[in-house]
């Protein structure tokens, strides 16, 4: 008998491919572009063997319930697994496998547009152009922060975050700071200084959040945190939307507690489009593209099909996630 498997999403061809050429699946999916509902979901996954899914299904116990018992793995085409609940899955000794990695230059490569369009003020300066604002080339006109010679603060020195310092460090950037549980022997390529959270506020121009979202960094960034911060600092998330209080980074933006700040993950996605926060100019909000970029994508969804196979096969997972 075939083992059953059910994809929460149309996928990237690449994954669709493994998934067939493996041979072994009886392949369902929900083919569209929008999120499975969550009563589909929960009739879809009835008697798998394995689902893959996306960040925006919340794979927890009434999922596992409703998969029933031959459910042995879950495959997620993302780096962050904050949404699947981890204990419930661990507890009746599944398998997850996962993406990192693949998608960590582009995701840098976003993060870095998105410091730079936020701190040279990128879209407010296309919209002056668009509304006849701009009037002629003015000395005092909108000026905004460069990273020549900055100090550049990176919360998660990850993979992710290793990258997006390896991109910044040749803009100049003088000094780079990083925060975490211990120093990282990798951090000397940089020229990290791993320093206390207190310490990166206070000094850092530029402050990129790049840590997975766990119960020690939600909502981390607060009123306290952005109270730290230089009144020129510009603050940038590329990591998960509950990690800022979005209140408090609204305050702290129109207050002119900080300079500006751009978010690529927001509480919730979407963000609903009469949110205040998309009413400040000095907010940059992106709607979740860090990974988005054709070739990522479709190597995203291979490695998530591949992680599939060899689970479900016995195989060794090329990116399984250590529980
Ligand atoms: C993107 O946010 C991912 O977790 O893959
Ligand atoms: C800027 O365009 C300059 O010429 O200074």
């Amino acid at each position: 008998k075939p083992m059953k498997v059910f994809v929460t999403r149309r996928i990237p061809q690449e994954g669709i491919r493994v998934l067939s050429k493996s041979g072994v699946f009886e392949l369902s999916v929900w083919d569209s572009d929008e999120p499975v509902p969550r009563a589909e979901l929960l009739k879809g996954v009835a008697g798998v063997d394995g689902i893959l899914c996306l960040l925006t299904d919340r794979i927890d116990s009434e999922v596992l319930d409703a998969a029933g018992p031959n459910l042995k793995m879950i495959s997620t085409m993302s780096v962050g697994v904050d949404h699947l609940v981890i204990e419930e899955i661990k507890k009746r000794g599944m398998r997850v496998g996962y993406t990192p990695d693949v998608l960590t230059d582009a995701t840098a490569e976003l993060t870095v547009a998105l410091l730079l369009a936020t701190a040279r003020r990128l879209l407010e300066g296309v919209q002056e152009v668009k509304s006849g604002g701009w009037s002629s080339w003015k000395p005092l006109w909108m000026c905004g922060y460069g990273l020549n010679g900055s100090t550049v603060g990176v919360i998660g020195l990850g993979r992710i975050g290793m990258a997006i310092a390896r991109r910044l460090k040749p803009f100049g950037v003088k000094k780079l700071l990083y925060t975490g549980r211990a120093p990282k022997p990798q951090a000397a390529e940089v020229e990290g200084e791993h320093v206390t959270l207190g310490r990166l506020l206070s000094e850092s121009d530029f402050i990129v959040v790049s840590c997975s979202l766990i119960p020690e960094t939600r909502g981390l960034c607060d009123k306290a945190f952005f109270s730290k911060m230089k009144r020129t600092a510009v603050f940038v998330n590329t990591s998960r939307g509950p990690v800022v209080n979005q209140e408090d980074l609204y305050e702290a933006l129109s207050s002119g507690q900080i300079a500006a700040a751009g978010l690529d993950v927001t509480t919730p996605e979407p963000l609903p489009t009469n949110h205040p926060l998309l009413t400040l100019k000095n907010c940059v909000v992106l709607p979740h593209i860090g990974s988005a970029t054709y070739s990522t994508r479709g190597i995203m969804a291979e490695l998530a099909a591949t992680n599939l196979v060899a689970g479900l096969t016995g195989k060794a997972m090329p990116s399984e996630l250590a529980l």
